[in-house]
């Protein structure tokens, strides 16, 4: 097999053990174990996947010293008790049997606990909200008002904590794991100490430069007392924090020199505190590698392996940045839940065949762990649900037309096809990927391509027949046993006056995708551009299209208003990304982008709506209160979605097999259309009944997303 990439799988040494690669799985926390912590087959199958997919160096997301005092998240591992061991040794020895080295995160969250929700420990009695974290402020929203209480520790608590973590190690050194690392990124408790904006203590773990690392290195002192010299023991931490007053990267590499006379085996270099959700967590706006040139400075003070990680998705990235020596290691969190096969792919030149996660955080971050679930992912269906590791075969095959190739339709297409059925899709324009070819054209979005490119790819690989162009009526459906309808939503068009008015446009026009000479629409020549905006533009509505097209026009200098129903606009939106939106929207930028800003602030016009638009460009509004105002633009753009159940409920009166997915059925998001279809291609065979003449005698459930 050649070796496209020769540094990425090159061996490398930490501590006692050899590395036969350079990709590391950077910890992640799946909130997925048992309820007291323990390790169940869930936690064992996406670890194994990411061993068996080629990953050297597998680092087990956050897990709890003391689940009493502080758990990150409701669903994440406890190394608490003696009992934990054993599922923690079946975990170990499930990722050495692919040959993956093993870590294991201890995190203690402080202040950041999902779990107890109540009397929360720090070193500082600083009361926070923490935006996009997965602590309790879902749950309690304005919670510094409703009396949320994060007190500081005692000197006895903070030595208790010690021992816990050195008591932690010990287990996961018992359990057979190669290495522990210690979690001090992201505003956790060690990063709670560590930090000059969190901890204001005045004692001997407060105030000064030593003072602040005091906490970490007394349990790196207390882990090697227990697990001997030679264990080796790995810290995370940020490079930067990006918040005022906090550690900046100065302060970062002197912390890297400490660590390693403290005889630390290993740094790994995150980025941010979640007082800033952006560099913590960052969202589809962060380009590749943003936060690499923490490692490479880093790397530059310390002889002991760093290991980069944010935004890693292509291997020839990857291998450019070990090849110039910025990293020793390249870290996977999202791209391995996206796709753990990552290393195989890579490895046996097959790039293309990566599903690249696009950081959307919705399935991973607020569908399942803000909202004390367990961990799934928008584009990867078989998070959480090895029934789509292992595809059954169905028993009995059927022809499946699909109308509307977007995300949700090529889903089921490809999830029945692999199963044995065969789909055909009905396509009205002459490209496959739906709405989310809108995002082409959104700057900041453009990772959304990559899932759309990874789609069609799939489509053509697996031999779906695709008519483009083609909007098939009840009559063109007669030769098939089931339909599935995945056409999307439609574009609400108020029944007001001026909604038909010249400067009226929908977001659908705004966003048309504009890439010419695309592979997979050859035909460009009928591919109609996107509609230009005057110089002041008002939108009208409150879901992804509307965020999109304020992106796009504000990128572009226009004058944006927002109107929305909503008190606040995109309550919908996934945190961190909604963190960064704001402030791009403000004329800011997300901490560490250095992506274009707006020339002008967009105004947010809430708790309103359009009463009436004029030719001229006169729109008049109305708030809550009665109050009327007027608004002189150029141009409206129509951004709500409806969805749209005409055809089905034609069909239904037909007598026709059918079924509705993705914003056809219900407006949601690409995670709702990928898991509908999904799960259509999965069970169609099941929920299908047939007689002993073998004819359908049931209709196809609609609510399948659970
Ligand atoms: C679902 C989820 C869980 C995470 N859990 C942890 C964790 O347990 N410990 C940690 O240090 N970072 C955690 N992170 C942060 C990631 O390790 C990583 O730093 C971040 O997602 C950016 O890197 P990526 O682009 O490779 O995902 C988590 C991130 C996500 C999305």
């Amino acid at each position: 097999m050649s070796n496209n990439y020769p540094h990425v799988f090159s061996p490398i040494r930490i501590g006692n053990f050899t590395v036969p690669n350079r990709i590391c799985h950077v910890p992640t926390d799946i909130s997925s174990a048992n309820a007291d912590g323990s390790v169940n087959d869930r936690v064992i199958t996406y670890y194994e996947e990411v061993a068996k997919g080629g990953c050297g160096f597998i680092i087990i997301g956050a897990s709890t010293p003391d689940k009493k005092t502080g758990r990150p998240t409701v669903g994440c591992i406890a190394v608490d008790e003696d009992p934990m061991i054993m599922g923690l040794s079946e975990l170990a020895a499930a990722m050495h049997r692919h040959g993956a080295k093993t870590s294991l995160q201890i995190q203690h969250p402080g202040r950041q606990a999902a779990w107890p929700r109540k009397d929360l420990i720090s070193p500082t009695d600083m009361v926070v909200d923490i935006p996009g974290s997965a602590g309790h402020e879902v749950v309690y929203t304005d919670s510094m008002a409703k009396g949320k209480q994060i007190r500081a520790m005692t000197i006895e608590e903070i030595y208790d904590l010690i021992e816990k973590f050195g008591e932690g190690a010990w287990r996961v050194q018992q359990a057979g794991f190669d290495s522990v690392e210690l979690h001090g990124a992201h505003g956790y408790m060690i990063a709670q100490f560590m930090s000059p904006y969190v901890n204001k203590r005045n004692d001997r773990f407060g105030g000064s430069f030593i003072n602040r690392m005091r906490f970490v290195l007394e349990i790196i002192t207390r882990i090697k007392y227990k697990c001997g010299e030679d264990f080796p023991v790995g810290i995370r931490y940020s490079g930067e924090e990006w918040l005022e007053g906090s550690r900046t990267l100065d302060e970062s590499i002197e912390i890297a020199k400490l660590f390693e006379e403290h005889g630390a085996a290993f740094l790994d270099i995150s980025a941010g505190i979640f007082e800033v959700p952006g560099p913590t967590m960052d969202p589809m706006y962060y380009p590749e590698g943003w936060n690499t040139y923490t490692a490479d400075e880093i790397k530059k003070h310390v002889k002991i392996p760093v290991i980069t990680s944010h935004t890693l998705r292509n291997p020839d990235y990857c291998e450019k940045i070990l090849a110039e020596g910025k990293t020793d290691m390249v870290g996977f969190s999202r791209q391995f839940i996206a796709d753990p096969y990552w290393g195989n792919k890579a490895k046996a030149g097959k790039k293309e065949e990566i599903r690249r996660c696009i950081s959307c955080l919705v399935g991973c971050w607020q569908e399942s762990l803000m909202i004390k679930r367990h961990m799934r992912c928008a584009i990867n269906p078989a998070v959480g649900d090895e029934r789509f590791i292992h595809l059954e075969k169905a028993e009995q095959s059927y022809k499946m037309a699909i109308v509307g190739g977007g995300p949700g339709g090529m889903e089921a297409a490809r999830i029945a096809t692999l199963r044995g059925h065969e789909a055909t899709i009905f396509e009205k324009s002459g490209e496959l990927g739906g709405a989310i070819l809108y995002c082409c054209t959104v700057p900041g979005k453009n990772k959304m391509r990559w899932y759309a490119d990874w789609q069609r790819e799939q489509v053509k690989k697996l031999g779906i027949e695709v008519k483009y162009r083609s909007e098939p009526k009840a009559e063109d459906l007669n030769g098939f046993d089931v339909v599935i309808l995945a056409a999307g939503g439609k574009v609400s068009r108020p029944d007001i006056p001026g909604v038909d008015a010249s400067i009226v446009c929908t977001f659908e026009d705004v966003l048309r995708c504009s890439v010419k000479n695309c592979e997979y629409y050859p035909k460009d020549k009928d591919k109609e551009p996107p509609v230009e905006c005057g110089e002041t533009v008002l939108v009208w509505g409150d879901h992804f299209g509307a965020a999109d097209v304020v992106e796009k026009l504000g990128n572009a200098g226009k004058h944006v208003y927002i109107v929305t129903n909503n008190r606040e606009f995109a309550a919908w939106m996934e945190p961190c990304h909604k963190d960064v939106m704001m402030k791009r929207f403000a004329g800011g930028n997300g901490e560490g982008l250095k992506s274009k800003t707006f020339k002008y602030p967009v105004t947010i016009i809430p708790q309103s709506t359009v009463l009436e638009i004029n030719e001229t460009g006169e729109v008049k509004i109305v708030n809550s209160k009665f109050e009327k105002s007027t608004i002189h633009t150029d141009t409206v753009v129509l951004a709500a979605v409806e969805s749209n159940h005409t055809l089905y409920d034609s069909l239904l009166k037909q007598g026709v097999v059918v079924s509705e997915i993705g914003d056809q059925k219900k407006v949601r998001n690409l995670r709702g259309a990928v898991t509908d279809g999904a799960r259509l291609g999965l069970t169609v065979d099941r929920d299908v009944q047939m007689n002993a003449n073998n004819e359908v005698i049931t209709r196809l459930p609609t609510d399948i997303t659970l």
